[in-house]
C-alpha cells in the first residue's frame, strides 16, 4: 500500500508556522495519545500545557469545571499574546481528532472573519436562562461550545484576561459570558461555527455526521450542512461514536499497527499470567493444552491460573498440570470443587497479576479459542495498548470475539464495519465497545486505570459485558486487532455432549475443521490428490486416512462400550443378509456414532471413492470396528462382502499390539500382511474380491470396516 510514502512525505514539511495548537492534557489517557498522532499525522504543531499536573477542574460527569484549563492558557498566553500574526487553536485533547491539517483549518478559520471562532452545539449549558440572551441564527447551530476556538494571540489574550475563577468553577459559562456581553464580543471580535466548518461537536449531532470513503482517504462529512469538518470533538456521551470514527480518521489506524518498542523489554524479562478459563464443556481440551505448550514464548517467563469448572474435564487439567506444570514459571489451578463461579474467578486471575510486582501482562484465554498462530503474545505485546485483543472467529460464520457497536441499553448493535472487519476485508487495529475471550491487559493497568478489584461485576450485565462496561469507562480503550496477522478461530459449543468416553469424535458437524485436524492423517490431503495412494494387489487401494489419536479414540470407545457381538448368526444383521460371515464386532450405531461416521464417510472416503472407481456414488451400508484375538475370533474364513466397495482402516499397529493379521485375496493370492495404523485398505467388494481375514496369532487387533454401495 502506498501510504507509508505518504506518511513520510509528510515528515518533511515544515510545520504552518503562524499556528500553534494549544491543549490541556493532565495525564497521558488513551485518548490523548491519540489525539497527538491524528495531530502527528497532519503536522499540528502542538504545545500540551498541564502535563502531569493534578487535575482540579472537576469531574466531567458535572456540568460545570474545567477552569484549570482556562487559568493554564491564561498563562501560557502571556508568551505569545504579543505574536499578532500568530493564530492559536485551543482543544480538548482526551475526546478530539483532527481529520484535516493546517492549511484547510487556516482557510477555513480566516473565511470566518472573526478573530476568534468558537465552536458551535445544539445545545445550552450549564445554564439554560442565557438563551433569550444569545443572537438568533439563521441556520445553523446558535450555543457556544468551550471544547474548541481559535483565534489570533493578542484576541485571546483579551479573552481569557478577566478569568479569576478556581480551577474548578467553568469554562463553559466563562466564555458563554464573554460572548453574550455584546461589547466584548465585538472588541475581541468572536463569532460561533455555527455550520462546524471547522469544529464538529458529536454530542446531539451523531445523525448528521458521517463517514465518506474515498478510496485510500477517510472523511468525516456533516451531512445536514454539507462540510467537512477539521476537528472532531467525542464530546458527552459520544465517546463511543468517536472511537469509531478514531478507527478511520485520519487513517490512525495505520499508525497503530506499527510498532514502538518491539525489540526492548520483550526479551527474558517479560513476564505474562496466562488466565485460563474453562467455564463450560468444551470439545478439543488436549488439543487446547497443546497449542498453549506450542506458544512461542518462553515458559519460565509464564505463569499459568487455570480456572476449570467443570468437572468432566478433570482428567484432561490434570495430566496437563502434572505432565508440564514444572516447565512453567508458576501455576494455579482453581478446580470444579473450589464452587467458584466466573466472574469471581476472572477476577481473581487479574488479581494475581495485579498484585504480582514481575507480572507485565495478563493474558486471557478462554478455552474454546483455538489459538493457532504461536507468535500471538509477542504480536499482542508490541501494539504497546493497554488492552488489547487479536479477532478470532467462529469458521466461516460472523460469530467473533468483538462487537463494532453498542445498542442505547448497552447490548450487542452491529456496526457498519462489522462484517468487512470479520472477513477481513479490513485491516488493522480497532477501537471497540467489546471484546471477549481473549485479550491482553498491561499489568501497569490494572494497577492503575483498572485497579477496583471487582471489574467483572456491573449490575446484571454478564461477566465479559461487565468487564468490557468497566474498561470503556475507566480506559477509553478496547481493541481488537490483526495487522495481516491470522490468530485462530473459536469453537462452537452448542452441541458438545459429554455422554461418551471421546467427545469430541462427534464434533464433526459443530466443528468440522478441528476435527479433521485431531483425526485426518496430516496426509490424507496428498492421497486425495492422488499421491501416497498404493495398489498393494489388483484394484485394492491402500492411503492415509486417521490419525493415531482417531484410531486409539475409536478403539477405546468400543471397548467403553464393551457390547461385542458374539459371533453367532443369531444376530440380525446377518438374517437381514448383510453380513456374509459373523465377525466380532460393535456396529457404529449401537455407539451412537452412525451420523457421524456416515459424515466422515461422505466428507473423506467419498472423494476419494469417487476419483479411483469414476462414476459411482457413494452410498453407505454398514460400518462397524472388528475384533480379532487369538482366544475368540483370530481369523475370518473367506468371503465376499455384501457390498458394492469395502473400506478396511486398521485401528492399530501390527508386532506391536498384535501378530499375525492382514488380508489376502485369494483370486489374486496376493496378500497385505503389515497394514498400517490409519491407513485404509479400499477393496471391490462383491465379486471379483473374495478375501480372508488371516489369523491373528497374539494380542488383539482392530478394524473399522465400512461396506459402500452405489
Ligand atoms: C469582526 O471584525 C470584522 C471586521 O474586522 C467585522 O466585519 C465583524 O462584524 C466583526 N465581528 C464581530 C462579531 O464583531
Ligand atoms: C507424511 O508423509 C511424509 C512424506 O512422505 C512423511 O515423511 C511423514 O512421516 C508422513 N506422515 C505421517 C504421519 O505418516
Ligand atoms: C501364492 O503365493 C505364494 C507366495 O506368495 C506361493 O507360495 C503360493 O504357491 C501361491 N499359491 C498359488 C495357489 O498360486
Amino acid at each position: 500500500p502506498p501510504l507509508p510514502l505518504i506518511m513520510c512525505l509528510l515528515c518533511f514539511l515544515p510545520y504552518a508556522e503562524n499556528l500553534l495548537v494549544l491543549t490541556v492534557a493532565t495525564k497521558q489517557t488513551e485518548g490523548f495519545r491519540r489525539f497527538r498522532r491524528s495531530a502527528q499525522f497532519f503536522n499540528y504543531k502542538v504545545q500540551v500545557l498541564g502535563l502531569d499536573e493534578e487535575w482540579k477542574g472537576g469531574d466531567d460527569k458535572k456540568p460545570a469545571g474545567g477552569g484549570q484549563k482556562v487559568r493554564l492558557l491564561k498563562t501560557a498566553l502571556k508568551q505569545y499574546a504579543d505574536d499578532a500574526d500568530l493564530i492559536i487553536l485551543f482543544i480538548e485533547s482526551y475526546d478530539v481528532l483532527f481529520a484535516s491539517g493546517p492549511t484547510e483549518l487556516l482557510k477555513k478559520f480566516k473565511q470566518a472573519k472573526s478573530k476568534v471562532v468558537f465552536s458551535a452545539e445544539n445545545y445550552i449549558y450549564p445554564d439554560r436562562k442565557l438563551e433569550a440572551k444569545y443572537p438568533q441564527v439563521r441556520d445553523g447551530k446558535r450555543f457556544l461550545g468551550s471544547g474548541g476556538f481559535i483565534g489570533y494571540a493578542p484576541n485571546l489574550k483579551k479573552l481569557v484576561e478577566e478569568w479569576k475563577g478556581q480551577d474548578d468553577d467553568s469554562d463553559q459559562l466563562f466564555y458563554t459570558n464573554v460572548f453574550l456581553d455584546p461589547e466584548k464580543r465585538e472588541n475581541i471580535n468572536i463569532s460561533l461555527d455555527h455550520r462546524s466548518r471547522i469544529f464538529q461537536n458529536l454530542n446531539g449531532a451523531l445523525d448528521e455526521v458521517v463517514l465518506k470513503f474515498e478510496n485510500a482517504r477517510v472523511r468525516a462529512r456533516n451531512l445536514l450542512y454539507d462540510t467537512l469538518p477539521v476537528v472532531i470533538h467525542g464530546n458527552g456521551p459520544t465517546k463511543l461514536q468517536l472511537n469509531y470514527l478514531g478507527n478511520y480518521i485520519p487513517q490512525i489506524w495505520t499508525f497503530e499497527t506499527g510498532c514502538t518498542v518491539c525489540d526492548e523489554g520483550l526479551q527474558s524479562l517479560t513476564v505474562i499470567l496466562i488466565g485460563i478459563f474453562i467455564e463450560q464443556p468444551t470439545p478439543f481440551l488436549s488439543q487446547f493444552f497443546s497449542r498453549l505448550r506450542k506458544l512461542h514464548y518462553p515458559k519460565q517467563r509464564i505463569q499459568l491460573f487455570i480456572h476449570n469448572h467443570e468437572e468432566h474435564h478433570l482428567m484432561q487439567v490434570d495430566s496437563f498440570v502434572k505432565e508440564h506444570g514444572k516447565e512453567y514459571l508458576a501455576i494455579k489451578v482453581i478446580g470444579p470443587d473450589d464452587e467458584m463461579e466466573n466472574a469471581e474467578a476472572r477476577n481473581l486471575g487479574m488479581d494475581l497479576c495485579r498484585k504480582d510486582p514481575d507480572c507485565d501482562y495478563y493474558f486471557s484465554l478462554d478455552a474454546e479459542v483455538v489459538l493457532k498462530n504461536t507468535e500471538t503474545l509477542r504480536i499482542l505485546i508490541e501494539q504497546n495498548k493497554l488492552v488489547i485483543a487479536p479477532l478470532v472467529s467462529r469458521h466461516e460464520k460472523l460469530w467473533s470475539n468483538f462487537w463494532g457497536a453498542l445498542s442505547p441499553d448497552g447490548y450487542y448493535a452491529r456496526s457498519e464495519d462489522y462484517v468487512d472487519i470479520v472477513q477481513r476485508r479490513r485491516v488493522g487495529l480497532w477501537n471497540v465497545p467489546y471484546i471477549s475471550s481473549v485479550y491482553m491487559v498491561k499489568a501497569s493497568t490494572l494497577r492503575s486505570e483498572l485497579d477496583q478489584g471487582d471489574l467483572f461485576h456491573s449490575g446484571k450485565l454478564d461477566a465479559d459485558m461487565a468487564f468490557c462496561h468497566n474498561v470503556r469507562n475507566q480506559v477509553n480503550s478496547h481493541r481488537n486487532m490483526r495487522p495481516g496477522n491470522k490468530f485462530g478461530h473459536i469453537l462452537s459449543l452448542e452441541n458438545y455432549q459429554t455422554n461418551h468416553l471421546h467427545n469430541d469424535l462427534w464434533q464433526i458437524f459443530s466443528n468440522p475443521e478441528d476435527w479433521r485436524e485431531k483425526y485426518i492423517h496430516e496426509n490424507y490431503t496428498a492421497a486425495l490428490k492422488g499421491k501416497l495412494v498404493e495398489m498393494p494387489c489388483p484394484d485394492v487401494y491402500w492411503f492415509p486416512i486417521f490419525t493415531d489419536t482417531a484410531c486409539d479414540e475409536l478403539v477405546e470407545e468400543m471397548e467403553h462400550y464393551g457390547k461385542w457381538s458374539t459371533g453367532d448368526n443369531t444376530d440380525s444383521r446377518i438374517q437381514g443378509g448383510y453380513e456374509n460371515v459373523p465377525t466380532i464386532d460393535i456396529h457404529m450405531n449401537q455407539i451412537g456414532f452412525e451420523r457421524e461416521w456416515y459424515k466422515f464417510l461422505l466428507d473423506y472416503i467419498a472423494p476419494i471413492t469417487e476419483k479411483l472407481y469414476p462414476g459411482y456414488y457413494t452410498k453407505f451400508e454398514l460400518a462397524f470396528v472388528v475384533r480379532y484375538k487369538p482366544d475368540e475370533q483370530p481369523s475370518l474364513m473367506p468371503h465376499h462382502d455384501a457390498s458394492t466397495f469395502t473400506i478396511n482402516i486398521a485401528l492399530n499397529r501390527v508386532g506391536i499390539d498384535y501378530e499375525g493379521g492382514g488380508c489376502r485375496f485369494l483370486r489374486y493370492n496376493c496378500s497385505i500382511r503389515a497394514p498400517r495404523k490409519g491407513w485404509t485398505l479400499m477393496h471391490p467388494g462383491r465379486l471379483t474380491h473374495y478375501h480372508e481375514g488371516l489369523p491373528t496369532t497374539k494380542g488383539t487387533r482392530y478394524i473399522a470396516v465400512s461396506f459402500l454401495d452405489p
